[in-house]
């Protein structure tokens, strides 16, 4: 117990010497990511994910990892590479103070998602989504656990297949979304994507 509030006081300590984000500086910076993100993160185009509402920590470790070519994304490399800690913390702070909008499922496509969303599939071994994601797919933003609810749903596929396909490896040495999305059929990954962009 004793070990346990050390570690506590020496962490809490660790994560206030860092820089705290600060939403209107990073309001300013995000200029840089509007053309493709939307102004407020909300984009637009379904290649183009939606980062308005997502968790700080996810957005920290995403564009870090882009900026370190740990993900690798070439419309973005360029622009990020140039970021300080700094920046991507208030460019973090900025957008995951916005609201997300949210979008439709399709109808033949919910009942199959929703259950791989509220469920997994037992017989292979896939977990719930939720227990990670949240039921309402709003993520565990200090656990750096993504929100998912409202993203287009071609991208939630794009990035199911990436993972299955070894082409997406940021997600940790578990590679737990490795391994989730590979023990996933086509259809089973377009019923899922769907009903996560339904969620809100
Ligand atoms: C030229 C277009 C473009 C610009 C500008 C751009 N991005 Fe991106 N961004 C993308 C694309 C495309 C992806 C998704 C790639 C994929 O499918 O894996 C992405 C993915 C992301 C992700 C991962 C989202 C997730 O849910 O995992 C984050 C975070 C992100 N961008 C932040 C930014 C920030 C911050 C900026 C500005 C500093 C920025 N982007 C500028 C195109 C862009
Ligand atoms: C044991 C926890 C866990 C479970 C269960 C889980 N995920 Fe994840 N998922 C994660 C983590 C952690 C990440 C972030 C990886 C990273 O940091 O890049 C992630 C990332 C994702 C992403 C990428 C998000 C983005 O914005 O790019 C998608 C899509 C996703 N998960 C879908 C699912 C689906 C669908 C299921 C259920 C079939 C599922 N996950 C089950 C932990 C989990």
């Amino acid at each position: 117990m004793k070990n346990l509030l050390i570690s506590l006081i020496v962490s809490a300590g660790l994560m206030s010497a860092a820089h705290a984000g600060d939403a209107e500086a990073g309001k300013t910076k995000s200029a840089l990511c509007a053309a493709c993100h939307g102004a407020d993160g909300n984009s637009m185009a379904p290649n183009f994910p939606k980062i308005a509402g997502q968790g700080e920590r996810y957005l920290i470790k995403q564009i870090t990892d882009v900026r370190e070519g740990r993900r690798q994304i070439l419309e973005m490399s360029g622009i990020v590479a140039n970021l300080s800690d700094a920046d991507i913390a208030d460019i973090a702070a900025y957008f995951s103070s916005q609201n997300a909008t949210g979008g439709g499922a399709k109808e033949e496509l919910a009942e199959l998602g929703e259950k791989i969303y509220r469920a997994g599939i037992e017989s292979k071994g896939v977990p719930a989504c939720m227990a990670c994601h949240g039921p309402d797919g709003k993520g565990v933003a200090l656990a750096g656990f993504p929100q998912l609810s409202g993203q287009h749903d071609a991208y939630t596929a794009k990035q199911l297949h990436a993972f299955s396909m070894g082409e997406r490896t940021n997600d940790g040495d578990n590679k737990m979304m490795r391994d989730i999305a590979s023990r996933l059929h086509e259809k089973e990954i377009q019923a899922v994507s769907s009903y996560i962009q339904g969620l809100r």
